[in-house]
Formats: C-alpha cells, structure tokens, sequence
C-alpha cells in the first residue's frame, strides 16, 4: 500500500496571488534599483524573501487574538505568556520585545561594552550589527565544516571548541560579556546544533565564568534536528528536548516571528533575576512596560499558543519535509544548494551557479534578481552585499559562502510553490552561462546596508 504524506492542518483562508509577466519584473526591479526589499508584495508571486513573520496563524491564534487583555500593567494575556515561556523553556523570568533584534538591543544595552569581545557560531547579522555599533566584536567560532560545501556534517551550526577556548584564554571574562549560540545558525544555512556541542560550550562558558545565552529564533526546528540525528535523542519528547537546551544557557533572545508562529514580537529569558532587573529599565525606555514591551495583549495570546504548536512533532515534520523537498528538486537538477538541507530555508550557492560574474559585482545578488525576473519569486542575497564593509578598513567583506537564501514561510505555501520555484531556477540555470555581469553599488548605508542598497547593473 502506497501511504501518501500529507499535512496536519487545512486551509481556512486563502490569499490572492497577483500574477505578472517577466517584462513587467523587468521594468520592476529596475525602478527597485536592484534591491528586492524595494518591491511591492504585488510585484512578487512567490516570496520567499524570509521565513521571519511571514507565517500562517491556525484558527486557534486567531482565536486566542480576541480574549487579548490590552491592560497597560498586569495584563492576563503577560501572565498567560510568561507561564508558557516558563514552561517551554525554562527560564523563570521573561521581557517582551517588539522583535529579535530589540531583544538583542536592550540585552547588549546591559551587557557589551566597547572593546568587548562576543564568541559564538556565526551570529545573525542584526546581533553582529547590533554588538558592532557598541564597537564591540562579535568573533565567529563556527566549525570549518559550516563553510566546506561538501561537507554533510549533521550539525554545521556547531562551534570549534579549540576556536573558542582560544578566544576564551587569550582575553579576560571582563570583556567578553557573553557567548551567543544561534539555533538554528541562519548564517551558514540555518544548520543545527547538537546538544552535546551546546552542553560544551555551556562547560567552557561556566569554566571561565562567562553566560552563555541562546539566539533562540528557530529554537523547535533545531529540536527537531536534535531528535532526528542526534544519538540518543529518537524517543525524547520535543518539548523535553528544547527544555535540555535550554538548561545550558543562562537566558536567549527570541525572534517570535519564526518559531512563535506570529507575524510580531519578541523577548528575552532570563535565568537571573538580577540581571532581569537591570535589563528592565532598559526594555523600559526602549519598548515598554514589563507586561507587554512593545506588544500588544492580543499579540502576547497568539505567541503562547504559536510556542505550543511549534514544539509538536507533527507540525515539525511537516516543515522540516517541506523545506527538504524543494532542497531535493533543486539537487536533482544539478544545482549547488547548501547540504544538508536547513531547517527553514535552501541556500543556492552562487560562485558555483554563476563563476563567471565576479565577487566584486554581487554573484548572489545577481542570481536573487534573475529567479525574480524568471519566475516571480523573491528570495535574499546572503553574501558580500549583507557582510556589510570592515568596520576598520571600510573594505567589502567577502564571506566563505555566497549564497541565495530561499526562505520558507511556516503553513504558507504548498508544494506545487516548491515546485515553481525549482523549476524557475532550472531555467536561469540552463542559460547561466549568458550572465557573465552583476551589479555595483551607486548608494549604500554603513551598516546593513543590504537592505536599503541601490544597484545598477555592470555594463559589458
Ligand atoms: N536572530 C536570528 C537568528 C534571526 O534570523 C533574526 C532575524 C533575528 C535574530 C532578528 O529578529 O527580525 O525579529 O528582529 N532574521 C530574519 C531573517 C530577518 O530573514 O532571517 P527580528
């Protein structure tokens, strides 16, 4: 008997995608100056831009949105929140934010100074951002293997611990503040961490007397990598999984528009109330009052509820097959994506794809934009562009890996997308080698620049 897989949800709802022509995208992301975060969602058929607050809420979110208590202290909906938390994770004391990166600003408001030193696998580029703009540095311990493309390594979002300890010994615990582990590690491909990795580094972290805290962003999806390839893990429970994880660190930061299944927030965990204190002051100035920082009563609901459904096995087999199907499509094809496939996106590699175009004219950028004008689909440079220049030299930064991030949105799209979207990337491939130039920069800002950078196209 032939057991066909399908998902543990059905569709409620559906939104209208406006079709357009490879002429119209054409004139469209000229006037867009060559930067995809310019157009308009209409100009875009499928958007795989990013994974972060584009997901699809179940009926019982949506549910949970209408009993919101929008109290300005004391709300029920902060209570209801901090009880989950406290459950999911385990950590006893809790800050709300508007989103990721303000978890990340009033943490590093308390914690990094200037010169400090922040350890960890490749930090997401706003914690990089945010930790450079207090002239700090953030150093990339990632192990080799997250960069060497023909490595199957299961858990590329590990650190070098030699790297680390090195770092660790070579300068005092006074400056370095923290170590931060994202999981998954989006950087390098949305590539998991193994729990024995993250118990090491928790043992090196306690060593030499420094916290350790957990980007905990796509935190379920990493379970899951956990449970499905780590030894000793197939019969644990997700939801005992994440609480192990979590155990090692001594707080995270959260981005909630990825695994808290809604389209806003954020937070921080706390294991000490002492710097839970300290950091309040600070959520206070920058985003609220303790019981909802920047978060509206309803929109604290649906994350309670979203944080339950993502830490359910059936729901991350569902997102996990998805995202390893259109990865299998495209290897089929002949393509160079980044193996094994990420928890919440595929990543093209682009010097493989387009070798003629050059380092200094945006290989991956160029590739974004020719699937955008092919197909209609919008995926996001992850290479030099987003590496922004050396804070130091003002030089580009050329990271190991140049890539397109093809990010899935949770319970968004079918498969039938996945296929589109392969076989777009079938087409620019058969006539990769007529892309011989790619762009250069006529605008860009100091920091993050990928986001509001205006191109123009290298002329031959
Ligand atoms: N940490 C990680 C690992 C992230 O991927 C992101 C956001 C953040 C922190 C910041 O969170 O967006 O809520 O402020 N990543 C999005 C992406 C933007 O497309 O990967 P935020």
């Amino acid at each position: 008997m032939i057991h066909s897989y399908f998902e543990p949800y059905k569709t409620k709802m559906v939104e209208l995608i406006h079709l357009s022509s490879a002429e119209e995208r054409k004139n469209w992301i000229e006037e867009a100056r060559y930067n995809l975060f310019n157009l308009r969602s209409e100009q875009v058929m499928i958007d795989l831009l990013t994974d972060s607050g584009t997901g699809a809420m179940s009926d019982s979110q949506w549910a949970a949105i209408m009993t919101g208590d929008e109290s300005y202290a004391g709300s029920s909906s902060y209570e209801h929140l901090r009880d989950t938390i406290r459950e999911i994770t385990g950590f006893e004391y809790f800050l709300p934010t508007h989103q990721g990166r303000a978890a990340e600003n009033v943490l590093f408001s308390v914690l990094v100074k200037k010169g400090n030193i922040v350890p960890g696998n490749s930090h997401f580029d706003t914690t990089k951002g945010h930790i450079e703009y207090r002239d700090a540095e953030a150093v990339d311990c990632s192990v080799e293997e997250a960069f060497d493309l023909n490595s199957r390594d299961p858990f590329k979002g590990n650190v070098d611990l030699g790297k680390m300890e090195k770092i660790l010994k070579e300068h005092p615990a006074s400056d370095i503040p923290l170590i931060i582990m994202t999981l998954t590690c989006n950087t390098t491909g949305g590539q998991p961490v193994s729990m024995e990795n993250l118990r090491a580094v928790s043992r090196l972290a306690k060593q030499y007397g420094i916290k350790l805290f957990i980007d905990g962003a796509r935190f379920a999806e990493n379970a899951w990598f956990i449970k499905t390839r780590e030894a000793g893990y197939k019969n644990k429970t997700i939801r005992e999984i994440v609480r192990e994880m979590f155990s090692y660190a001594d707080g995270m930061t959260m981005s909630s528009k990825k695994d808290g299944l809604v389209n806003i927030g954020g937070f921080i965990g706390f294991r000490d109330e002492t710097l839970f204190r300290e950091a309040t002051t600070f959520n206070i100035m920058f985003e609220g009052f303790i019981t909802y920082g920047g978060m509206a009563g309803r929109d604290m609901n649906a994350l309670a509820v979203g944080l339950r459904e993502s830490t359910t096995e059936k729901y991350l087999e569902a997102r996990t097959r998805q995202v390893t199907l259109l990865g299998e499509m495209i290897t089929k094809l002949g393509i160079p994506v980044i193996q094994p496939y990420g928890g919440h996106a595929i990543f093209v590699e682009a010097l493989g794809f387009l070798p003629h175009v050059p380092r200094e004219e945006f290989p991956a950028q160029t590739l974004a934009i020719e699937l955008y004008v092919e197909a209609g689909v919008r995926g996001v440079e992850i290479g030099a562009l987003m590496a922004d220049r050396d804070p130091v030299t003002r030089k580009n930064r050329f990271p190991d890996l140049e890539t397109v991030r093809l990010a899935i949105p949770r319970r968004v799209y079918s498969d039938n997308h996945m296929k589109a979207v392969a076989e777009g990337l079938h087409r620019v491939w058969q006539r990769r080698d007529t892309i011989r130039h790619g762009l250069h920069i006529v605008h860009e800002a100091p920091i993050l620049r990928h986001f509001t950078v205006e191109l123009e196209k290298v002329k031959p």
